[in-house]
């Protein structure tokens, strides 16, 4: 199987979360004259305690992507600590993880919420070339997580596409695919409203 089409549920996808990716890329502050390192350096303590569980559950608990794609190699936890090693975070030191996570009990949910999370690979290609510019972060000195696939990001994004058509196929659970995509937009961006930014 695998198809490469635009299939109808990720055009869904993309028009009905619209909203939702516009006002999380309004909370983070990420592409702003006045970004610093300080705010970069919070924002990914602030990915790091979203991904960490999410990333927790859909490999561990979960298990429910397992037939139709590795997530393994998607996980961008080690990333982000690995960058937060990198601006200067002690090894020790314990972040908050957000406990407040959207549902996932199903292969639909966990397919609804790992669309947000690989489509923000794309937006990272943006963020990361700004990033460096701006604050002189690499890849190898705080910018792995926006680095992301690097030059596999088309590729990556491509293969997660073939995926979650060939899951829509066989499923009748598009309405849940799209609520779960929303609802992990608003649970990441109700987690990274939690701090001032500054
Ligand atoms: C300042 C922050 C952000 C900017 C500037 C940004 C920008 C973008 C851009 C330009 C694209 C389109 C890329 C393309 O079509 O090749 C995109 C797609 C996407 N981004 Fe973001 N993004 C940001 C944050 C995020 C975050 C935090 C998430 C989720 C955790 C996210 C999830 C997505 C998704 C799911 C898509 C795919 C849309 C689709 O084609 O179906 N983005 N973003």
């Amino acid at each position: 199987m695998g198809t490469t089409l635009q299939t109808p549920l990720l055009s869904r996808l993309r028009s009905e979360t619209r909203t939702e990716h516009d006002a999380v890329e309004r909370t983070l502050l990420l592409m702003e004259d006045d970004l610093t390192l300080e705010r970069y350096r919070r924002r990914l303590q602030q990915f790091y305690g979203f991904y960490q569980p999410v990333e927790k559950w859909l490999l561990d608990d979960g298990g429910f992507i397992a037939p139709w794609l590795a997530v393994e190699p998607r996980r961008k936890t080690p990333l982000l600590q690995a960058d937060l090693i990198a601006l200067g975070q002690q090894t020790d030191t314990r972040l908050p993880l957000c406990t407040q996570l959207p549902s996932l009990g199903s292969a639909a949910e966990c397919f609804g919420c790992l669309y947000v999370l690989e489509g923000a690979t794309l937006g990272g290609v943006i963020i990361n070339r700004y990033v460096e510019q701006k604050l002189g972060v690499a890849q190898d000195s705080g910018a792995k997580f926006f680095c992301g696939y690097g030059g596999q990001t088309g590729a990556m994004w491509q293969q997660f596409r073939t995926a979650i058509s060939d899951f829509s196929l066989t499923s009748s659970e598009q309405d849940v695919v799209v609520a779960s995509a929303r609802a992990t937009f608003d649970t990441l961006q109700q987690w990274c409203e939690k701090e001032v930014s500054r």
